[in-house]
């Protein structure tokens, strides 16, 4: 029988690969595997809510019943508080970072940017939806309180990134910077087992994944390169939740796409907690992430916490090849 590897163990062993390692870092992500497995238990049970209440309303125990966005926020700012590692949290719901606080005898070194629930839609119709997750070292003085330098930093400064996707079953996949490893929740035994190990994702491949319901509003360049997927016979998936979208794509290989539109002349994705999680661990896993105008994700100035940017992202030859549509199609423009 094999053995099974939980995730608690896996990133243990992977810290004490590094000597400099403190386990702080080890302990944030258990924090963030337990808020996860508290959000799939409430994901799960999502379908019910027509018995037990709808949102605004009182469940049957009396509780108010709470829009599950809402609650995977709480969910995450509790864990997160829990090992007395990160100092603050920066999230789609929240309109202002927020602090944690301090756990006696512990030096906080780590804020956390977060999406708590992404594809938050699906939920009405029982499709699958995320989490995603950035981890960044604050850089102020660890005596005094965070700030938001601590959050604005370049996706290139992140030590570590994952989501979990609550799907058929339920997946939570990291990378640390060393590679990409994906755990897939045992209910049986209500652990994140060793799954995916050491994932790298195709270098091309038949899927391509664009809201095409906005195909009049992208600019040309985006739609030349659109036709030419069409032309290629790629199949088409968008779920609306980009993590769904874009673990297909890791595993089976193809290309994300949430550009400009008239609507969103900047996209409509966040850059801090959306975006550049996702940039990290597409990279990691052998992938490229850009923008529409061809800058790599990673790289750019993050100035404000909600804000947003254009996306491509996926197996490196197909972005390569997006990239020279956009070079040629944009220089007949104008
Ligand atoms: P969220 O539920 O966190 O607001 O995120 C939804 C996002 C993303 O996951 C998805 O790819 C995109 O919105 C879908 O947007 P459109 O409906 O505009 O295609
Ligand atoms: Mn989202
Ligand atoms: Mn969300």
């Amino acid at each position: 029988m094999t053995k099974i590897v939980t995730l608690d163990e896996f990133i243990i062993t992977s810290q004490k690969k590094y000597n400099d390692a403190t386990g702080s870092l080890t302990r944030l992500l258990r924090d963030i595997g337990l808020a996860a497995k508290i959000v799939n238990r409430e994901v799960n049970k999502a379908g019910l809510v027509n018995i037990l209440g709808l949102d605004g309303s009182e469940n049957i125990t009396g509780d108010e019943v709470q829009k599950l966005d809402i609650y995977a926020n709480e969910k995450m700012i509790e864990c997160l508080g829990y090992s007395g590692e990160c100092c603050g949290i920066a999230s789609e719901e929240l309109e202002e970072f927020i602090e944690l606080p301090p756990v006696p005898s512990k030096k906080a070194e780590y804020v956390v940017v977060t999406d708590p629930l992404d594809g938050s839609s699906n939920i009405d119709v029982n499709v699958s939806v995320g989490t995603i997750f950035g981890i960044y070292k604050r850089l102020s003085d660890p005596s005094g309180p965070v700030q938001s330098e601590d959050f604005l930093q370049k996706g290139t400064e992140m030590v570590a990134a994952g989501y979990v996707l609550y799907g058929t079953s339920t997946i939570l996949v990291y990378t640390t910077g060393n590679g990409v490893n994906g755990f897939t929740l045992d209910p049986t035994i209500g652990e994140f087992c060793l799954s995916h190990k050491d994932i790298k994702m195709p270098n091309s491949g038949n899927y391509y994944s664009v809201n095409q319901g906005y195909y009049l509003k992208f600019d040309l360049e985006m739609r030349r390169y659109i036709d030419h997927c069409s032309d290629l016979n790629l199949r088409l998936r968008y779920i609306g939740s980009m993590v769904s979208d874009i673990h297909r794509i890791m595993f089976q290989g193809g290309i994300f796409l949430y550009p400009n539109t008239r609507k969103y002349p900047q996209g409509k994705l966040r850059l801090l907690y959306e975006c550049n999680p996702m940039a990290m661990i597409i990279e990691q896993a052998g992938g490229r992430a850009v923008t529409a105008t061809l800058e790599r994700v990673l790289d750019l100035e993050v100035k404000s916490l909600h804000q947003k940017a254009t996306i491509v992202m996926g197996s490196p030859d197909m972005v390569d090849e997006m990239i020279r549509f956009v070079e040629k199609y944009s220089a007949t423009v104008g």
